[in-house]
């Protein structure tokens, strides 16, 4: 008897401790994490609910307090940590521990055509996100680079829907390793600046499922984004934060997509069709939607008061909100209440060697005519260095991806570093573009005023140019409004500020000009006949200056591709002389279709002044003749083709050999040719090696809108093989049944 009593008695104390030791199934990490999201939802009072599904401040959103549930920190940018700003402000709040590693604008990591460089770009700049306590990296930017106007095209990944989704893959992975969620933007259909606000897209779902959405698709399926943000522009007449076509048919229906979809700030227009239009976070309104800017009126966002309201009355069943707050819980989950994420690091010099890496393989060699560069610093004496981007800062400005960053090394600094001893280098203004640099706040230390007239500063480029044994021209455009920013587009094609006379004098005096090109994107070049060398090097960050003087001297062979098409004028543009662009009261239609960049040229014959996939090395690549496993698409629906590639040159080097396909004959109006796969190899001199792509019925197919599904037709196909989209080596063909 006794025993059993005190049995009993174990037993019940044993009950008790596990108990008391068991946590509750919402903060348990062995537990699966919808089990969490059902236990803690199940925890949350109506009020905790709503409080999730929009801002409290800026950048944040709230947790809960009494469950222990923490707070969604969102932080821009695609290429860096923006600054703390203050509570309910764009400023930066003036702290001294946020001053952050800038990696290079996306459109370089385009250009790299490298997927591990987009592996470590996410690697490196999730690193940064989760050391600053941030979970919401608002980046990147994938709209599909559709006119060289768009403010904003400098934070995406070109023209092309395929490089654009090989490259956005690694880079979420990377962040999210992190325990950062990438919130992959601005979805869809933002290709500009102006009337960002209130432009109503419309477009055929050919066009839209087979160029504007398959990064986006690819950042779903494949990076498996943990977010997604809405754009600001509508589609068929819906804001795209509250759109049920993008967001509840496409985005979750089509793609099964499981994060939060986090709105545009200040995108969010209507409380009852966030509600049911697939939107879970509020950000950036106007406070109640009628007046502007006033602060800390988060209770008055449309999914604040007014939708607490309409659940309290009844008015809206609670399942909406409980629908938002699961997704949110799910981020929650995957970042902050994860215990194993790692606990990132913030401007190392591992991230600086990650930048300049990027930048190097980013840059591209336009042009390069009697070998003029890389630049000898062995026999060359006196270098000129002439133009305003050889010293402005450029990691200000921009909009929302400005960035108060540790370092910035201007290209003038890290020629003058490369060179040191070795050549003399002398450096003048030759134009003046903007005198300041500064953004929410943050000023450059630069002082860039500028008395002199334009002649004046013509003249002495003139005079220095004249006596030099190189001159390296540094222009391009810059961050400020109207040139490379978010908020508006570019007026025209050309280079602002008199570059295009300077250029041409500059031609006249010294044939030794290396012009260098600091932009985000393509420009007119109207003295391109004038110029031996010519450089596109894109925003870089902070380790700008190195990685160009790396690439000039020869340090670094350049490998960069073009990521878009750099048109003669803008009328060779679809969207320019089809596509209505800029559209006409908030009305635009893509009447260009399909024939974005180089789909465009090949379609109506047009030679681009540089063409998309185009860059040059020190060394020169040989091509030998493609082969295809197969005649016929076999029945496994893979056919392989193989193409010898040598090092013909005397210095090692990276070429990124493309593959794009061709449907000859087809029911529906399709491109010329598509990319359809690159490679990125590394040869030494001499060396060659047999580059093997795979080519899958899924490369064939086109998406019919008739029938709402992707199919492959049967028929002939013609695969070439290129090292640009105008420069194809060798063609075959094949059958598919
Ligand atoms: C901006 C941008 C978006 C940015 C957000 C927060 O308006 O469109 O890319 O992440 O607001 O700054």
């Amino acid at each position: 008897m006794k025993k059993t009593v005190l049995l009993i008695i174990t037993l019940f104390v044993l009950t008790i401790m596990q108990a008391q030791n068991t946590l509750p199934v919402y903060l348990d990490d062995s537990k699966p994490i919808e089990q969490r999201i059902e236990d803690a939802l199940s925890r949350m009072t109506l009020e905790e609910k709503v409080a999730l599904v929009h801002a409290q401040s800026k950048f944040s959103s709230a947790g809960v307090q009494r469950l222990g549930i923490p707070e969604n920190w969102m932080t821009d940018g695609p290429h860096g940590i923006r600054a703390e700003v203050f509570w309910d402000e764009w400023d930066q709040a003036g702290w001294t521990n946020d001053s952050c590693m800038a990696f290079p604008a996306l459109t370089c990591l385009a250009a790299t055509w490298n997927p591990e460089m987009a592996a470590l770009y996410g690697k490196s700049i999730g690193e940064e996100a989760r050391y600053r306590n941030k979970n919401v990296l608002l980046g990147p930017g994938v709209n599909i680079y559709r006119t060289p106007l768009n403010g904003r095209n400098f934070e995406y990944m070109g023209e092309d829907p395929y490089l654009a989704s090989r490259m956005v893959v690694p880079y979420i992975q990377g962040v999210q390793k992190n325990g950062v969620a990438a919130c992959v933007k601005h979805f869809a259909l933002n290709n500009q600046e102006k009337d960002r606000h209130t432009v109503n897209v419309t477009v055929d779902d050919r066009t839209l499922y087979e160029i504007y959405l398959p990064a986006f698709k690819a950042a779903v399926t494949e990076g498996k984004a943990w977010a997604i943000m809405g754009s600001y522009n509508r589609y068929k007449g819906q804001w795209a934060c509250q759109n049920e076509y993008l967001l509840n048919d496409i985005l979750r229906g089509e793609w099964g997509f499981d994060g939060a979809v986090v709105s545009d700030w200040g995108g969010v227009n209507n409380t009852e069709q966030a509600i049911y239009h697939g939107l879970d976070m509020e950000f950036g309104s106007w406070t109640n939607g009628l007046s502007e800017g006033k602060s800390n009126a988060y209770d008055s966002y449309y999914l604040a008061d007014p939708f607490l309201d309409l659940l309290r009355s009844g008015k809206v069943n609670p399942e909406e909100v409980d629908k938002k707050v699961r997704n949110i819980l799910r981020l929650v989950f995957r970042t902050t209440m994860d215990r194993n994420r790692p606990f990132g690091s913030f401007a190392t010099p591992e991230h600086g060697l990650a930048a300049r890496q990027i930048a190097e393989e980013g840059i591209v060699l336009l042009k390069n005519t009697d070998n003029l560069l890389p630049i000898r610093l062995e026999t060359t004496k006196k270098i000129a260095v002439i133009g305003e981007n050889a010293i402005k800062m450029m990691t200000i400005g921009g909009g929302s991806s400005s960035l108060k960053a540790k370092y910035e090394i201007s290209p003038l600094d890290g020629i003058k570093n490369k060179a040191g001893k070795r050549a003399d280098v002398v450096y003048v203004r030759g134009y003046v573009g903007e005198e300041t640099a500064e953004q929410d706040g943050l000023k450059s230390a630069q002082n860039l005023t500028e008395t002199r007239s334009p002649e004046a500063l013509l003249a002495e480029a003139i005079d220095v140019a004249k006596v030099a044994d190189v001159v390296i021209f540094i222009g391009g455009l810059n961050k400020h409004d109207g040139q490379d920013c978010e908020g508006a587009d570019r007026e025209e094609l050309g280079l602002p500020y008199g570059q295009d006379q300077l250029i041409s004098a500059l031609a006249k005096v010294n044939k030794n000009l290396v012009v260098v090109i600091l932009s985000g994107n393509a420009v007119a070049m109207p003295w391109v006949n004038e110029v031996p060398a010519i450089v596109e090097t894109w925003y870089l960050g902070s380790e700008a200056g190195n990685a160009l003087a790396n690439v000039l001297t020869g340090d670094v062979n350049p490998s960069g591709k073009l990521p878009f098409t750099f048109p003669v004028q803008l009328s060779d543009v679809g969207a320019h002389s089809l596509g209505d662009y800029p559209g006409k009261d908030y009305e635009e239609t893509y009447h260009e279709g399909l024939f974005v960049g180089y789909r465009w040229n090949d379609k109506n014959k047009i030679k681009p002044l540089f063409p998309f996939g185009h860059g040059l090395s020190y060394t020169q690549f040989a091509y030998g003749k493609a082969a295809i496993s197969a005649k016929t698409m076999p029945a496994n629906g893979q056919l392989i083709v193989t193409v010898p590639v040598k090092n013909a040159g005397n210095k090692a080097g990276k070429e990124i050999v493309q593959l794009y396909i061709g449907d000859e004959k087809s029911s529906l109006v399709r491109p010329v040719k598509e990319l359809k796969s690159f490679r990125k190899i590394d040869l030494a001199p001499g060396e060659e090696k047999n580059v093997e792509f795979t080519v899958s019925v899924d490369d064939l197919k086109f998406f019919d809108d008739t029938k709402h599904e992707w199919r492959a037709e049967p028929g002939k196909f013609t695969v070439y093989v290129g090292a640009s989209s105008a420069d194809m080596r060798s063609t075959v063909d094949f059958e598919l049944k």
